[in-house]
């Protein structure tokens, strides 16, 4: 596989598709997706990272090869900004929790992060005695400020304006402005406050559904909002959210096995936690269009696919030829 280069690579952040899930559309109820590990780091966390980086850069808050970026983050924010940043001539330092899959870990390392592990749960928690990510990537910060920057996304309002003014308003295009309901898996909840506030100041009875992960969950990138508080980014704008969606570890992978038979598309865990809420939603609804942020694929979670014996290794490898949808992204993915 041919490694993209950096020159063009931030130009093609966002603009990701949105495609119809035919086999489970009927004539009255659609549901789309919008796939977004078509952006060049693999991830929804492109466009936040992006433009947290240029949000400190126009502040005057980073110095070209001298400055060091560090953030707590689940995976995808960390890949998202190492990427990012070295291009831009920034080192990176991610600390983040050790449940975090390999494959995560391997990507950052070889992306040329340096990766500081602690013993959080899957995502680093917010709240006071259970954030150790956040409270160590401050503490290796906060004395060293001429060197460090921490872009703090579970604060930084850059990441509700990445999707104020690029998730929602494609979204918006690429529907035509036809749809009814919108779904988001939550961790910062910077998707769903900016997607979420652009649709409804173009149609406000748009519907905006959340999805947490349950307790002690296995889904990547998600927050249960019980276990961890709701970070302070969230709060500010929690009023765009009309009703909440826990997925289960067991449904959401489900929802992967059959988005996987039904689609031929390689998802990751949240996407099948997305999944599994329009479904349930549809439930209820006679008409209705609903999109879903589809925030990952699945090429960083094959071991924990084969631990949960969702895909034997026949029809992972089936699945990574006939996925049309997995384009070659920026990292150096060997996936291994
Ligand atoms: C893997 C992954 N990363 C990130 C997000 C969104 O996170 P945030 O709320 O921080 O924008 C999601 C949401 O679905 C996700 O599944």
């Amino acid at each position: 596989m041919t490694t993209l280069t950096s020159s063009n690579l931030i130009e093609r952040i966002g603009n990701t598709p949105t495609i119809e899930l035919k086999s489970f559309s009927t004539k009255n109820l659609r549901f789309f997706a919008k796939l977004e590990w078509y952006n060049p780091y693999g991830s929804v966390k492109d466009r936040a990272a992006y433009w947290m980086i240029k949000n400190a850069e126009k502040k005057g808050l980073l110095k070209k090869d001298k400055s060091i970026i560090i953030e707590p983050s689940s995976g995808n924010t960390g890949i998202a900004l190492t990427g990012i940043a070295s291009t831009l001539g920034y080192r990176v330092e991610i600390v983040i929790p050790e449940k975090v899959s390999e494959e995560t870990k391997n990507i950052l390392r070889k992306l040329g992060a340096t990766v500081h592990e602690t013993s959080d749960d899957l995502c680093p928690r917010v709240g006071a005695g259970t954030d150790q990510s956040i409270a160590l990537a401050t503490a290796i910060s906060k004395p060293r400020p001429d060197l460090y920057y921490m872009p703090n996304q579970y604060e930084n309002d850059a990441n509700y304006m990445a999707h104020y003014e690029s998730t929602g308003p494609e979204i918006w295009k690429q529907m035509a402005g036809n749809l009814t309901h919108f779904f988001t898996g939550c961790g910062t909840g910077g998707t769903i406050t900016g997607t979420s506030t652009y649709l409804k100041e173009q149609n406000s009875s748009i519907k905006i559904i959340a999805v947490q992960a349950q307790k002690n969950h296995l889904l990547q990138g998600l927050r249960n909002f019980e276990e961890s508080a709701m970070p302070e980014l969230f709060t500010r704008r929690q009023h765009v959210v009309d009703s909440w969606f826990t997925a289960t570890n067991d449904e959401s992978f489900r929802m992967v096995k059959e988005l996987a038979f039904r689609e031929n598309l390689l998802v990751g865990p949240s996407s099948g936690a997305v999944m599994a809420s329009m479904l349930d939603v549809a439930k209820s609804v006679g008409h209705g269009v609903l999109v879903g942020i589809f925030a990952d694929d699945g090429r960083k979670f094959k071991t924990l696919y084969a631990e949960q014996h969702i895909f034997n290794q026949a029809e992972y490898e089936r699945l990574l030829r006939v996925n049309e949808y997995l384009p070659e992204t920026a990292c150096p993915y060997s996936y291994d």
